[in-house]
């Protein structure tokens, strides 16, 4: 059976989307299986891993409903069925957790880059067997990285990873406080990702940190094989 692993904060732009491609490229690498969804009818994942063209009609909502969704191959083993738009019907709300247990028959992973669209959302999240949260280290960021500790089940936490992260006084502060938040928690707190201007140029580029060999790149994956580790963890004791 197949694993649904979601990345979910209520923020804009704190990294959802680049952790998704990331964490699904590199599981995909593993020989494993590997499908990409998302409630963001945005659909960025295009926009950061396949060059040209990709218009489409059929997506997740056909798929559900009808079965003929149209399913990119982003890399090898990596899959992506894009999100056609956010008006949801009541019989895809209904039909969707009986396609999420299929697709486990069919993937090894799913990976959900997720955005805070009501109902689609509470869907996956009550789906899904890990849950990945990505934050940023200021303000607001963490009061929502507490506001989701308490919304979802901390059982499937996988861990707090902060992104674009830079050693500066307000971030080291925001970081303690969002590691004093898992102290005393099963919850793993993963050595935060740094900003970089590669990433934005490999973003750009519509790369993923597996393609490279530089410094950067390198110390970028060790930090997602810090997150496979965990996932191969949770997946060791259940
Ligand atoms: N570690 C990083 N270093 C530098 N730039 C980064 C880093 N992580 C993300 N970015 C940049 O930040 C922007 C937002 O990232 P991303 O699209 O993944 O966020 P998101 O949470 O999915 O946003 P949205 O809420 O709009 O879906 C992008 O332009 C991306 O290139
Ligand atoms: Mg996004």
């Amino acid at each position: 059976m197949g694993k649904i692993i979601t990345i979910k904060n209520n923020k804009g732009g704190v990294g959802k989307t680049f952790i998704a491609t990331q964490l699904a490229s590199g599981l995909s690498m593993l020989d494993k299986k590997v499908l990409i969804l998302t409630s963001d009818s945005q659909n960025n994942v295009f926009s950061y891993l396949l060059k040209g063209n990709h218009e489409f009609e059929k997506g997740l909502k056909t798929q559900v409903t009808k079965g003929n969704g149209e399913y990119f191959r982003l890399r090898e083993n990596l899959y992506f069925l894009p999100l056609e738009d956010s008006k949801f019907s009541p019989q895809f709300i209904k039909a969707l957790p009986a396609f999420l247990d299929k697709c486990k028959n069919e993937y090894d992973y799913i990976v959900v880059d997720s955005t805070p669209v009501l109902k689609i959302d509470n869907v996956f999240l009550d789906n899904t067997d890990y849950i990945l949260i990505p934050g940023y280290a200021d303000k607001v960021t963490t009061e929502s990285i507490i506001n989701v500790l308490e919304q979802v089940d901390t059982k499937k936490i996988l861990g707090i990873v902060l992104n674009r992260y830079r050693s500066s006084e307000i971030q080291n502060m925001f970081l303690q406080e969002v590691k004093s938040a898992t102290e005393d928690t099963n919850i793993s707190f993963i050595t935060p990702i740094p900003h970089l201007s590669f990433i934005e140029k490999m973003l750009y580029n519509q790369k993923t940190i597996w393609e490279f060999t530089n410094k950067d790149a390198n110390r970028v994956q060790d930090i997602f094989c810090e997150i496979i580790a965990r996932i191969k963890e949770e997946e060791s004791i259940n």
